[in-house]
């Protein structure tokens, strides 16, 4: 299956890492990190970030069309499970995944990294694709380090 993921290779991801550095606050930084990805890469249909409050993960910033899970238990999904694991999944089809937490009908794949600070997550950012098998190891090399930028965000606040 032809695979989207060397499309994140494209991306100037200093130069996005460089726009978030200089957000004022955490809130400008999710915003920019969300608006950056969506238009740079036209595979990820749905860009979010999940902030974490208490054992739920509350949607903050997003792009996309709106989701139904706008708070996630700890113990529920996908974004439940990157959460409580604090890694990064990927799943190349959401619909044989038994977690999912269908956001809308055209996802197909999904990816989410974990927002992490000290061994705990902070929140996540959450990507979905209307193709399948849409994300790999590109797309984490993309990711991860934009949400430890993010962790570095909150933690200035
Ligand atoms: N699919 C996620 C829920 C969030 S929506 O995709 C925006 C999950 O399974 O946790």
């Amino acid at each position: 299956m032809a695979h989207q993921s060397d499309k994140a290779a494209t991306l100037d991801v200093n130069a996005l890492l460089t726009a978030i550095a200089a957000a004022p606050d955490a809130n400008a930084a999710m915003r920019i990190a969300v608006e950056r990805l969506k238009a740079e890469l036209p595979h990820y249909m749905w860009v979010g970030i999940y902030l974490l409050e208490g054992d739920a993960l509350v949607l903050g910033p997003y792009l996309g069309k709106p989701s139904p899970h706008t708070r996630i238990p700890l113990n529920r999904g996908i974004c439940g499970a990157a959460a409580s694991q604090k890694a990064t999944i990927i799943v190349d089809d959401v619909n044989a995944d038994p977690r999912y937490l269908a956001c809308s009908i055209e996802t197909k794949s999904e990816i989410v990294v974990p927002i992490l600070r000290d061994g705990h997550a902070l929140g996540e950012i959450d990507i979905d694709s209307d193709q399948p098998a849409a994300f790999g190891g590109r797309d984490r090399e993309l990711l991860e380090p934009i949400a430890a930028m993010l962790a570095d965000a909150w933690e200035d606040e």
